[in-house]
Formats: structure tokens, C-alpha cells, sequence
């Protein structure tokens, strides 16, 4: 079941998105997370590291595995995902190294180390909690439009718009890598619950085509629709097209009303 929820801005969207985290925890200490990379949850990591300084959350029994990370990127490079995350949230909560996961997109034997990162968040239970942001082309993940949507953890070729929008990450375009390994759909459909978060005008025409029109391989957020347990967030503006459409929309004006998880 989707559920469309729109927030009074991005902020409160990120104490949306952290509430349910934290009532997570709460509910289960060693919490089992999918976490992406991105402008979009940032507001969700800066929300997540102020309520840990507040002793509002404990990270230490946390796992985490993020979708994805750059081919030919030291993992220590300021470019890299992981260096992403220790700068937004892990640097500044409780988690333990042991619990952070990302694949080895640098492995020898990639075929090995894709299994190896499946493996890891089976083993781990699967993830509790997954939270995603979406691509200007639908890609949730890198997991980019193409003919059929992969199971499993798969090394991908960037999509031009995709190496697009992170140029501005970069210090040039040409520096943006080509190739990325990601959390294929079959972990991530597994997980228990998803939350998609969106902000800005840009994103609500393709956030509507993924939950409002057909399932296909071609707009990978679209397989979302035939997720139990799905929630949509996002400010006002990238919900626009959902409340346009008459499609049942909630709205979130203070973060006490959340729902539960
Ligand atoms: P963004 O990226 O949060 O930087 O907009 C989302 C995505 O490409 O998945």
C-alpha cells in the first residue's frame, strides 16, 4: 500500500522521516536501515545527528547498508558516498564502524563482492527500514531505467542525466565516475518498509509517473507501487502533481503527527 504524505516544507519533512526512524529504535535497537546518498536526505541526517546530541536516539546497535558507491573512488575520497555519510550522520552519532555496510565497488571479483553485499543484509535480516530519494529519471539507487529491472547487487553504467545531476558534486563533470555498483530491487523490495522523500518542483512530475502509472523496467521507483508497506513524503512541491490528481494526500503540518512505524 502507498501512502502520499505531504509535509509544510523540507525541514519538516526531514523531522517526518526522522520521527519514524526514532520510533524504529525505539521499538528495535538494532535496527536494520537502507540509507541513500543525496541532497534529498540530508535534512533527514542533520534531524537524525541533533536528536542523538539531544540523547533522544542510540545508534549503537544500528546496521546500515547503503545503496550504493562510485567505481574508481577511494572510499577516504571527499567524493566518495562513504565519506558522504561520515560527514552527515555517522561521523556525528554512535554507530559502530562494524555496522556501517557499502559494497566494494573497487572488489577484484565484483560478481563475488555483489553476493557478498546481499548476503550481508540477508544475514543482517534485511532491512527494516529503507529510506530512498529518486532521480530526475526515476532511478531509485543507481538503479537507472533500462529494459528489466536486476534482482540482485549490480555494477551499473550512469545514465547521461544521472552523471548530469551530480556534476555539480563534482569539481567538473568529467570528473563525475561512470560506473557504480548498487542495491539491486530485490533487497530493497524486501525490505520491510520504504520511505520515499522528495523535495522541489523538479522531482513531482516523475515522483507522479512512478506511483500513478504503469510498473516497468524503464522507470525503476514505479516497482515502489507493489511495495506493502510504502510511504511517500515530500514538501509541497514535489507533491504537487499528487495533489493535483486528486490522489488521497496527508498532510503533515506539525511534527506530532506522525504516523506510527
Ligand atoms: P538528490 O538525488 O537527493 O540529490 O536529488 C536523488 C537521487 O538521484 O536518487
Amino acid at each position: 500500500m502507498i501512502k502520499l504524505i505531504c509535509t509544510k516544507n523540507k525541514e519538516e519533512m526531514g523531522r517526518y522521516v526522522a520521527d519514524r526512524i526514532e520510533r524504529l529504535i525505539k521499538r528495535k535497537p538494532d535496527a536494520v536501515l537502507g540509507l541513500p546518498t543525496g541532497t534529498t536526505p540530508i535534512v533527514v541526517y542533520n534531524e537524525l545527528a541533533s536528536r542523538f546530541g539531544a540523547g533522544r536516539l542510540d545508534f549503537s546497535r544500528v546496521k546500515t547498508f547503503n545503496l550504493d558507491e562510485y567505481c574508481g573512488i577511494d572510499e577516504n575520497d571527499t567524493d566518495s558516498y562513504r565519506h558522504f555519510m561520515m560527514e552527515h550522520l555517522f561521523s556525528k552519532v554512535n554507530i559502530r564502524p562494524e555496522n556501517i555496510h557499502f559494497p566494494d565497488a573497487d572488489a577484484i571479483d565484483l560478481e563475488k563482492e555483489c553476493a557478498r553485499y546481499d548476503g550481508a543484509i540477508a544475514a543482517a535480516g534485511g532491512l527494516d527500514l529503507l529510506l530512498l530519494g529518486i532521480g530526475h529519471n526515476g532511478h531509485i539507487g543507481f538503479n537507472e531505467p533500462q529494459s528489466e529491472f536486476v534482482v540482485g547487487t549490480h555494477k551499473v553504467r550512469l545514465s547521461d542525466s544521472t552523471i548530469a545531476a551530480n556534476a555539480r558534486l563534482f569539481a567538473s563533470p568529467s570528473d563525475v565516475p561512470r560506473r557504480a555498483v548498487t542495491m539491486g530491487i530485490g533487497s530493497m523490495m524486501n525490505a520491510a518498509k520504504i520511505i520515499v522523500m522528495s523535495s522541489g518542483a523538479d522531482k513531482s512530475e516523475i515522483l507522479y509517473q512512478a506511483f500513478h502509472g504503469s510498473v516497468k523496467p524503464g522507470l525503476p521507483a514505479s516497482i515502489l507501487q507493489l511495495h506493502d508497506h510504502c510511504t511517500v513524503v515530500g514538501d509541497p512541491d514535489a507533491m504537487r502533481c499528487f495533489r493535483e490528481s486528486g490522489m488521497p494526500v496527508e498532510y503533515v503540518e506539525n511534527e506530532n503527527c506522525f504516523g506510527g512505524e
